[in-house]
């Protein structure tokens, strides 16, 4: 079956590292499915030079008005921008972002037409205290908090294998995305994909693949890389 690869820019490329990155990305060749999230302010020139769909990194839940910085589900969609990432780690770290904040972003989301893609996923201290499954499961449902979405995208990514180059044992994917699995098919009515996200490249990409229920992947710093990427997505 066909794979999704999210490509997460986060707040990496100057413009003419994008142009040259664009170029390159569109030559390769695959039958999966690539969605392209660079920073915001390239995501109009990627539309005019890329026929991969896009996806934003974020944007803020109120359709306009006085926000200095911020960018709307709205504005998005009025660049028809398909995809938002929402709820990051990084963003719920970084920005403390709620979950509530979260919960009003994917509202915004969905009035909007976009899919979002729904960043969860445990501390390693939570998962220590073995509080890995319940705080998931919270995730999930107060993100969805009175929404009545036609499909998401839910991503795991244990916070402790962002970045780190660690992902987690085939036993501990294995049981959380089958968790994720049960909770959205018992809870909800709604089409959805699952994508494991941490430390993906291209010496680790077979085996995450491997575990059942896992629809694709998205992918932080090797998605930088053309060559890795070109090694991940041919896999
Ligand atoms: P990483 O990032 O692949 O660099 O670990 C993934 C992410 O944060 O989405």
């Amino acid at each position: 079956m066909n794979k999704l690869y999210v490509l997460n820019h986060k707040m990496n490329l100057q413009y003419e590292e994008l142009e040259i990155y664009l170029k390159k990305l569109n030559e390769l060749s695959t039958k999966n499915q690539i969605i392209l999230s660079p920073s915001t302010l390239y995501l109009d020139y990627c539309r005019k030079n890329t026929k991969y769909h896009l996806c934003a990194q974020n944007a803020y839940y109120q359709e306009k008005g006085a926000y200095t910085g911020e960018v709307s589900f709205k504005q998005l969609k009025s660049l028809n921008i398909k995809y938002a990432i929402i709820g990051h780690s990084e963003r719920r770290n970084i920005f403390k972002e709620s979950d509530e904040i979260i919960n009003e972003k994917v509202k915004s989301c969905i009035q909007n037409g976009i899919i979002p893609i729904i960043c969860i996923g445990e501390s390693k201290e939570e998962r220590n205290n073995n509080n890995h499954l319940t705080k998931i499961e919270k995730q999930i449902t107060s993100s969805l908090e009175q929404t009545t979405p036609k499909e998401v995208i839910i991503a795991y990514e244990p916070i402790w294998s962002i970045g780190t180059g660690t992902i987690p044992e085939k036993e501990e994917l294995t049981q959380m995305i089958e968790h994720i699995h049960n909770i959205l098919t018992t809870n909800y009515n709604i089409e959805f994909k699952i994508l494991y996200g941490g430390s993906v490249d291209d010496t680790n990409i077979e085996q995450i693949l491997k575990i059942n229920y896992i629809d694709g992947v998205l992918i932080g710093g090797a998605s930088l890389k053309i060559d890795v990427l070109k090694n991940i997505i041919n896999k």
